[in-house]
């Protein structure tokens, strides 16, 4: 498909995103694939050192709360970025009364990495320390207000478009300061999603398209592909994304 035969970002029904349901498929228990996720973001975070105090941004949260958890042992407060009106709604209910998964996920992070002791609450963190803002991927400010961010199946997600990945993506890293460590995760070859009955884009996108992506406005970029296909049809894995923002060295695979 040539980026004229695709349909944009734009023209999805993004407001009529059934939070429940993707969020009963989803993230009511930690999955397998996740809890590989989770090990990756834990470690990850843990050495990176991120900036004390700082602020954070998850990037099209969705009904997915375990990126923002992530990293609240280093930020005072995490951005929930979200363009959909039905996960905003759901992303306020969860701060009133968080869904007890959370706990689970939470416990993944913390074996064995003390930093994570500060989420043992993770229903408080939520509700005090999260930040619900409408927003728009395409025009996220790039002012690199953030000092560490997380951005979890979105960029390839959200589009058919290789043109609007690409600026996803991007736009994603410019929204964090110099040298803010960062973890994104894409869905690997993806022909797209159903929430419900409505159908939602994918850009099947694989390692070779999102190192190219980033090269030249990251460094010490990792990428590990987390070969799970039990989500649902029409995918080949996870691949996980761990670096930091700012031109630097060449990327690793694991
Ligand atoms: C596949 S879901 C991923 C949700 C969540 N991050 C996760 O890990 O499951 C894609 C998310 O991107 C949001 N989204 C769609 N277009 C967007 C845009 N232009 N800017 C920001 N978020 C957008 C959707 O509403 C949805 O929450």
């Amino acid at each position: 498909m040539t980026d004229t035969q695709t349909r944009s970002n734009a023209e999805w029904a993004w407001d009529a995103f059934d939070s429940d349901l993707y969020f009963k498929h989803n993230y009511d228990s930690v999955r397998r694939a996740d809890a590989e996720i989770l090990d990756h973001l834990g470690r990850f975070f843990s050495s990176a050192q991120p900036r004390r105090h700082g602020l954070a941004i998850d990037v099209g949260t969705g009904t997915n709360l375990y990126p923002s958890l992530s990293m609240l042992p280093w930020a005072d407060r995490v951005t929930l970025f979200e363009r959909a009106r039905t996960n905003r709604a759901w992303l306020a209910r969860q701060q009133a009364s968080p869904s007890p998964s959370w706990a689970e996920f939470t416990a993944r992070l913390r074996a064995g990495r003390p930093a994570y002791d500060v989420i043992a609450d993770p229903s408080t963190a939520i509700s005090d320390r999260t930040e619900i803002v409408a927003g728009n991927v395409f025009t996220l400010p790039q002012n690199g207000a953030f000092d560490m961010g997380t951005m979890f199946f979105v960029a390839e997600s959200i589009t058919q478009n290789r043109h609007e990945f690409e600026r996803a993506t991007r736009n994603f890293v410019g929204s964090l300061k110099r040298s803010a460590p960062f973890v994104a995760a894409f869905m690997k070859e993806s022909q797209g999603y159903k929430v419900g009955t409505l159908e939602f884009p994918a850009l099947a996108v694989d390692e070779n398209d999102i190192e190219r992506c980033l090269a030249g406005l990251t460094h010490n970029v990792n990428l590990h592909t987390v070969d799970d296909t039990t989500l649902r049809d029409g995918y080949k894995g996870m691949i996980v994304v761990t670096g930091f923002a700012g031109r630097g060295s060449a990327s690793h695979r694991k």
